[in-house]
């Protein structure tokens, strides 16, 4: 009976370790996937390094907005495009924090336009007053980078009273892109990434219970919410068809991040196998690929991991779970969007 325990709960932890680094073992074979994405490794000589964007687009003239960009893969990628010319605006919760970030990222680069602004997802009234400030004083938005995330917090509502997961992570963004949109469509072209998760194939959107009133598990909640993702960014592609905005989400690989700060387990999973992980500069990739690369001018509504196209679970395809998801949004956060 051990035996078989011990089996069984070897196959779960193999299991376990073939879906988180499926995608880096794959692009470490795919060598050279197309003229700009490389899965090569970047600089770490690690084989789990993921996918390179090696596009030479520059972004001089252009604006871009990253949330949640004074730690992880958002500070790697707004640091990639200022080196770009872009000028980077860092929206983050914790100003000071944020502050410290682009100081870090002027240090390294002298000539970077970045520039943080405070932005709390897990609050309406602070998403509208920084919506509001931003199209008071910026006149255009070529690229918007949805890439703040909570993952395996306790039980926890923002200030509206949304689950924390799907508030911050998914309602939080719906609402900024929406204020935004606008003034996207008029700096077109422009493009949309929303980082989701290689997580969201273990999700399932349960309108019954969103915020997890009944029952909450930190895991599901997190993959309920890169879920929502992938169908916002799937839902929001079709809406704009013919505007020259797109919209695709990616998996940025399994990240050595502060991620895992609320869950112990998960610290020490990353902690073990820190090795077989990205560094956010490699998890940063498939958000810059999406953000700058020729060849995805027209590309919208699309899964992207290390650079190249990535599998969608058949939940994530769902054009049904989509516009209920859409609906839903709205209806949550008190706003029309057609
Ligand atoms: N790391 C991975 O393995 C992995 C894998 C798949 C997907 N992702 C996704 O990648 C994205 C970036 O994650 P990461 O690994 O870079 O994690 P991270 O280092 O923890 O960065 C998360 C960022 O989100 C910000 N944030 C959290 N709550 C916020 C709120 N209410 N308002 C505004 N900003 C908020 C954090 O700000 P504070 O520093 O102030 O908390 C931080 O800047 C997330 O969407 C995550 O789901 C990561």
């Amino acid at each position: 009976m051990m035996l078989l325990l011990l089996i069984v709960a070897g196959l779960g932890v193999v299991t376990l370790l073939v879906i988180l680094f499926a995608p880096h073992i794959r692009s470490g074979l795919l060598v050279g996937q197309n003229e700009h994405c490389e899965g090569v490794t970047l600089g770490s000589g690690k084989y789990a390094a993921g996918g390179v964007c090696r596009s030479p687009v520059s972004l001089e003239g252009k604006t871009v907005l990253i949330t949640g960009a004074n730690t992880g893969i958002g500070k790697e990628t707004a640091l990639e495009l200022a080196v770009r010319g872009a000028r980077v605006i860092m929206a983050c919760r914790d100003v000071d924090k944020g502050e410290e970030s682009a100081a870090s990222i002027r240090a390294a680069l002298p000539h970077a336009q970045v520039e943080v602004r405070e932005l709390d997802l897990a609050d309406t009234c602070s998403i509208r007053a920084f919506a509001q400030k931003f199209l008071g004083e910026v006149n255009h938005l070529h690229v918007l980078i949805n890439n703040a995330g909570v993952m395996m917090c306790p039980y926890t509502k923002t200030i509206d009273g949304f689950e924390m997961h799907i508030g911050v992570n998914h309602l939080g963004h719906f609402l900024l892109t929406s204020l935004l949109i606008g003034l996207m469509k008029r700096s077109a072209p422009a493009r949309i990434v929303v980082v989701s998760s290689l997580a969201h194939n273990f999700g399932w959107i349960r309108f019954h219970d969103l915020h997890s009133q009944g029952s909450y598990n930190s895991g599901l909640a997190y993959c309920q919410s890169k879920l929502a993702n992938v169908l916002f960014a799937r839902e929001l592609a079709r809406r704009l068809k013919g505007t020259n905005v797109t919209v695709n989400s990616v998996h940025p690989g399994t990240v050595n991040s502060d991620l895992t700060r609320h869950s112990t387990l998960m610290t020490i999973f990353f902690t073990v196998f820190s090795t077989f992980l990205k560094t956010p500069r490699e998890g940063a990739q498939t958000s810059i690929y999406c953000a700058v690369a020729d060849e995805l001018h027209s590309i919208s509504g699309k899964h992207f991991s290390d650079c190249a196209p990535a599998f969608v679970a058949p939940q994530g395809r769902s054009e049904e779970t989509a516009r209920r998801l859409w609906a839903v949004s709205c209806e949550l956060l008190g706003i029309e969007w057609d």
